[in-house]
Parts: C-alpha cells; sequence; structure tokens
C-alpha cells in the first residue's frame, strides 16, 4: 500500500509529489513553516491531504518544542493556523481543520492542565484526524461502489475520473480513487479512464501512478479526448472529487471538472462528486461564494522550465471550477451514504 505520509510522534515526512512518477522521494517535515511550503509549492496536494499535512506539521512542531506558559501554546496553535490556511485558499478542508483544532485547544483551558498536557492533547486530537481521514475515505468508496453497482451496473464497469483523489491526496484509500478502489475489490471494474488534468498532470503523474502501483487496467487520455472517450469507450460513469461543496450541491474540483460534468450530461452518463462531509462549506450558499485560486501562467507558459507558449499572449490559469450542482446527476458520495445534490443541505443537518 502506498504511503504518502510517514508519521510518528515528532516525525513526519511526506512524498514530494513534484517528483512523481520518476522517483519516490520522502522529504522531512519538522515545522509549521515546513508545511505552508510543501503545501504551497504543491509538494502536497488534494484537499484532505492538505489539511492533514497542515496539521501534522504543527503536531511535530509543538511535540517537543519549549513553551514559557500554558497561554504560549494557545497562541502558538492559533497564529500557526491562521498562517496555515494561507497556502491555499480553495480546498476547504484546511480551514474546517484550522477551526476545530483552535477550538478543541481553547477547551483544555478549562481544566488548568500543565504545558506538556496541553501540547500531548492537541497532538493526539490531531493524529485522530489523519486515522478519521482513512476511516471516512474507505466508507466514501464502498457506498459509491455499492451505488454505483445498485444503479448503473454490476459488471465491466468503466470509470472515468479526472485528477488525483487518490492516497496521495487524502490521508490513504482516496475519495472518488476510493471509490475505484472498492470498485476493483469487488470485481467489477473493468478499466478506468484517466485524464492528464493540465496543467499541472495530477492525473498523468499521480493518478496513473496510483493506478499502476495498484495494478488496476487504466487508460491515460489528454483532457481534450473526454468527449470522444465518452463516444467510444462506453464509459459507465464519471467520478472526481471536491475542493469545496457549498449547501447547494455546487462543486469546486480541478481545473476542468465543469466540462467533464456537461459532456457527462450530454451522453446521459452519470456524474458523481466523492468527497467527505467535512468538504462541505456550509458557510458557501452557492459556487459564486467559492473562491477559486489562480495560479501562476508559468504553469502554461512553460514545462520544465522552458517557454513553450508564444511570447506576448495573456494567460489565465485557475486552478478549480465549480460544477452546477445539476450536473452532478448521479450523486454526492459521503462517508455517510450518496445524496442528490438538492437534499444536501436537509442530510446535513440530519447529521447536526
Ligand atoms: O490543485 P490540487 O491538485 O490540490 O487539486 C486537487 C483536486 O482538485 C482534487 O480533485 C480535490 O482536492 C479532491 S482530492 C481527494
Amino acid at each position: 500500500m502506498l504511503q504518502p505520509i510517514k508519521y510518528s510522534r515528532g516525525f513526519l515526512q511526506i512524498i514530494d509529489q513534484l517528483r512523481l512518477p520518476l522517483e519516490v522521494v520522502y522529504i522531512d517535515i519538522v515545522s509549521v513553516e515546513d508545511g505552508y511550503y510543501a503545501i504551497k509549492d504543491m509538494k502536497v496536494r488534494g484537499a484532505p491531504a492538505i489539511a492533514i499535512v497542515a496539521a501534522l506539521s504543527l503536531a511535530v512542531e509543538i511535540w517537543g518544542k519549549h513553551f514559557e506558559s500554558t497561554a504560549d501554546v494557545k497562541d502558538f496553535v492559533h497564529n500557526s493556523l491562521d498562517t496555515l490556511v494561507k497556502a491555499r485558499p480553495t480546498a476547504v478542508n484546511i480551514f474546517r481543520a484550522a477551526s476545530d483544532i483552535k477550538r478543541f485547544t481553547d477547551s483544555l483551558y478549562v481544566n488548568f492542565l500543565s504545558v506538556s498536557d496541553i501540547v500531548e492533547n492537541v497532538v493526539a486530537f490531531i493524529e485522530n484526524l489523519k486515522e478519521d481521514d482513512v476511516k471516512c475515505n474507505i466508507a466514501i468508496g464502498d457506498h459509491g461502489a455499492k451505488h454505483i453497482c445498485d444503479n448503473v451496473g454490476l459488471s465491466e464497469l468503466v470509470v472515468l475520473t479526472h485528477c488525483n483523489t487518490g492516497s496521495l491526496a487524502t490521508a490513504g484509500y482516496g475519495t472518488a480513487l476510493g471509490v475505484v478502489r472498492s470498485l476493483h475489490k469487488k470485481k467489477v471494474l473493468k478499466h478506468v479512464v484517466c485524464t492528464e488534468t493540465r496543467p499541472f498532470n495530477q492525473g498523468s503523474r499521480l493518478t496513473a501512478f496510483e493506478l499502476s502501483h495498484d495494478n488496476i487496467d487504466a487508460t491515460l487520455i489528454v483532457d481534450s479526448a473526454v468527449a470522444f472517450a465518452m463516444k467510444q469507450k462506453n464509459i459507465s460513469a464519471v467520478v472526481v472529487g471536491a475542493d469545496r461543496i457549498a449547501i447547494n450541491g455546487d462543486t469546486a474540483n480541478k481545473i476542468g471538472t465543469y466540462q467533464i460534468a456537461i459532456l457527462a450530461k450530454f451522453f446521459n452518463i452519470p456524474f458523481y462528486v466523492a468527497a467527505p462531509t467535512t468538504s462541505i462549506c456550509r458557510n458557501a450558499k452557492d459556487g459564486q461564494s467559492i473562491l477559486i485560486e489562480e495560479r501562476n501562467t508559468e504553469e502554461i507558459t512553460h514545462f520544465q522550465g522552458k517557454r513553450i507558449a508564444a511570447e506576448g499572449v495573456n494567460c489565465w490559469n485557475p486552478a478549480f471550477d465549480i460544477t452546477p450542482a445539476e450536473l452532478i446527476t448521479g450523486g454526492i458520495i459521503t462517508e455517510y451514504g450518496v445524496f442528490k445534490p438538492v437534499d444536501l443541505n436537509d442530510e446535513m443537518n440530519k447529521l447536526k
């Protein structure tokens, strides 16, 4: 099993995803600053993994650090999290993790604990976030696989996915790729079609790597081949991940997701979003309220440091787009089950 995050108390290493698939190199994360730059520079990416690595970078730094007082611990935790959430703006999971860690830390102060007890409790809380993410992903995978078997077909399934939503994008197993893994375990998956995912190539570099690693039959296509693949390759379902889901079901995910959803509608192929409920943002009433990260245009104009686009051209490089809820025809697959986007608000209220 691929282990993108190696963690034990006071120790954190992650696979440097910029070097995949050519080499698997682990780098040390010893501080919040290391965590912040690993996320900002995309050495780790994917909404859940960003949150987990951010939180673990805080855990490794406070473990063994000298604090003068309990108030210092609280200040350090709050300030560090305020920095970490600035690394990337669209994925909501890191914001959710930061507010949960702050709330938990603050709750410890009614008990007059010592510095070391507070640190111990905060570290244990963060460790649980990592464990919970893996459990959550396995549940997403299994709910998604069951829903697809019950509603789409029982064998020979061909799933198209976009970007990377696997072990590399989470604490393990993956969300959309978790559904793929669960379908593969059930022996009902014939094939996966994965998109290259320009300009950062998370599909060709990372998803293709994970699928080969797990011996799952897959075909890589360029992003512009999706319509023709839908026409020619008997695609049974599209399953993608999410960076932030508004409460009406509109979903921010990797740039290109929106056009795939439009094509799926045209070809009558069920389109699913797979994500933990921590990706659902109650403060976003619809997709318009989600801030979309715009990245350096060198990602488009250059390849491995060499210019490939004509000089003088303007570029626009949004990292994500918004798929409107009505295009998510299969449903939103969560750790609690598969919801229709229109029911999302009610389902979330039931879970409160
Ligand atoms: O820019 P990235 O690589 O962080 O974008 C990743 C995605 O868009 C994923 O689909 C999303 O974060 C879900 S990962 C389980």
